[in-house]
């Protein structure tokens, strides 16, 4: 990491990725101005409060009593910076196209109070073109001009202020890959927005990839969520035919993992989650469109991908079947509702897809997840009637099937399959039990 050079950030969206960058850049001595639109996490962080489980409400609190980190929903307040970093939300909307309004908000409420010479940095995972043919524009509506430029005779191109991507690869939970140990790739609209922005990042993070464009910059995000939704999809459709031919999928994986080249594990599991990988490919599929594009394989992993939580219940009612009970009416129990183990995020969780399937085909389910003592209105979910049900021997016992569709650490798998009348796991979590391997279902 390079001399800490003598500026202020905002850090606009303070979610999942936000947080984590403000406290990097206050840990880094520069201090941060954090920026939303909810005014319950500009209250809690200045409080010295975090709102996320896996960062540290201590390190919030140190931060903010050093003067390092102070949180507003004042946009306003963006003259007082020398960097914006915007870290909001994009999702999609109803008919799977992407919804770039959180992008487009933003710009609007930073761009009458840009400084001249102030760098914007766009993190938020988008299609090839956005930083360019969106952010660009509305910035430019405060009269600040930063052209759009590339190649050697552009090295020096006058520019207002500064405008690049640079995508974020936080893995929430991932405790070997920190923050400041995962290399940020950076592209700037011309190179003196990449030569700011790489000075800007080489501040937090140990090293920083230049590519030449904010196309490139944010392909190579799309590419890397691309590489894992197409390669997660594979393997599930490997595990049918494993279930189906009766191979152990779960044995070959490791069994391949053993070669030291050329080979690099996926685990098939109930269906993708996250807010990235089922959601990022679709951004670049829509974006193909515009160019009488179709991307075959993004498609074709989407179909596998989506079609997994169903997998999931024709499962369960096969087992079912055989213990001579229907899905309808059975009571089920859901083993976990984070999209994966030891998170509190259920964004896009195949759990509350294999719940809402439950719920249409009748029957009567509970779930437990110690991350989410109780669940909340979603945006495409209304489970906020639901509480975990505790997870002992006598709750188990009262369910016609359990469900494990989140491997959560904490859960004490020997217990759950002595105690319960029928397991079905979707993420060979049971590989381990010994006992009563007669009722568990690998599906
Ligand atoms: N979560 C991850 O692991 C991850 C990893 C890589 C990339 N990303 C990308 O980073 C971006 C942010 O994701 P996240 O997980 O942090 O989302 P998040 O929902 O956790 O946080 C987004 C924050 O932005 C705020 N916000 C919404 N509209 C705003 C506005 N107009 N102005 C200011 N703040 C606003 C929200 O209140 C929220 O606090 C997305 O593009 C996502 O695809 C996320």
């Amino acid at each position: 990491m390079d001399k800490p050079l003598k500026l202020k950030v905002a850090i606009v969206g303070l979610g999942y990725v936000g947080l984590p960058l403000s406290l990097q850049f206050a840990r880094s001595g520069v201090p941060v101005l954090g920026m939303d639109v909810d005014v319950d996490k500009v209250e809690a962080l200045n409080d010295g409060r975090s709102y996320i489980k896996h960062v540290s409400g201590d390190l919030v609190a140190e931060q903010v009593k050093a003067g390092r980190l102070e949180a507003t929903a004042d946009f306003a307040r963006v003259n007082e910076v020398d960097a914006v970093i915007i870290c909001v939300p994009t999702p999609l909307n109803k008919n799977r196209e992407p919804d770039i309004s959180y992008i487009l908000q933003t710009g609007r409420a930073i761009a009458p109070h840009l400084r001249s010479g102030t760098l914007v940095a766009l993190e938020s995972t988008t299609y090839p073109g956005t930083t360019e043919e969106l952010v660009l524009p509305i910035l430019e509506k405060s009269g600040l001009r930063c052209p759009i430029a590339a190649g050697l005779e552009n090295e020096n191109i006058p520019a207002d202020y500064f405008l690049a991507f640079s995508p974020e690869r936080e893995d929430p939970g991932n405790k070997q890959y920190g923050l400041a140990q995962i290399p940020k790739v950076v592209g700037g609209v011309n190179p003196p927005s990449g030569r700011a922005a790489q000075a800007l990042y080489a501040q937090v993070v140990a090293k920083v990839i230049p590519v030449s464009s904010t196309r490139a910059a944010e392909m190579t995000k799309l590419l890397e969520n691309i590489f894992r939704c197409v390669n997660i999809a594979l393997v599930n459709e490997l595990k049918l035919l494993s279930l189906r031919m009766g191979v152990d999928v779960w044995e070959v994986i490791d069994a391949a993992s053993t070669k030291p080249f050329g080979f690099m594990p996926f685990y098939p599991g109930p269906g993708l989650g996250g807010h990235c990988i089922p959601v990022d490919p679709f951004y670049l599929s829509w974006k193909a469109r515009e160019y009488d594009f179709s991307t075959r394989f993004i498609e074709l992993a989407g179909e596998i991908n989506t079609s997994m939580p169903y997998h999931v219940v024709e499962s369960v009612g096969e087992a079912l079947n055989q213990h001579k009970k229907s899905l309808k009416g059975s009571k089920i129990l859901v083993l976990g509702v984070a999209y994966k183990k030891d998170v509190d995020d259920l964004r896009e969780s195949p759990s509350l897809k294999i719940m809402e399937i439950l719920q249409k085909r009748g029957a009567d389910f509970d779930y437990n997840d110690p991350y989410f003592p109780q669940l909340h209105k979603m945006r495409h979910y209304d489970y906020s009637h639901m509480k975990s049900v505790p997870l002992s021997a006598e709750t188990l016992a009262k369910y016609d099937a359990v469900i494990i569709a989140t491997d959560h650490t904490s859960y004490d798998f020997g217990m759950i399959v002595d105690a319960s009348k029928l397991v079905v796991d979707t993420r060979n979590a049971t590989r381990r039990v010994i006992r009563h391997r007669d009722k568990i279902v690998l599906c």
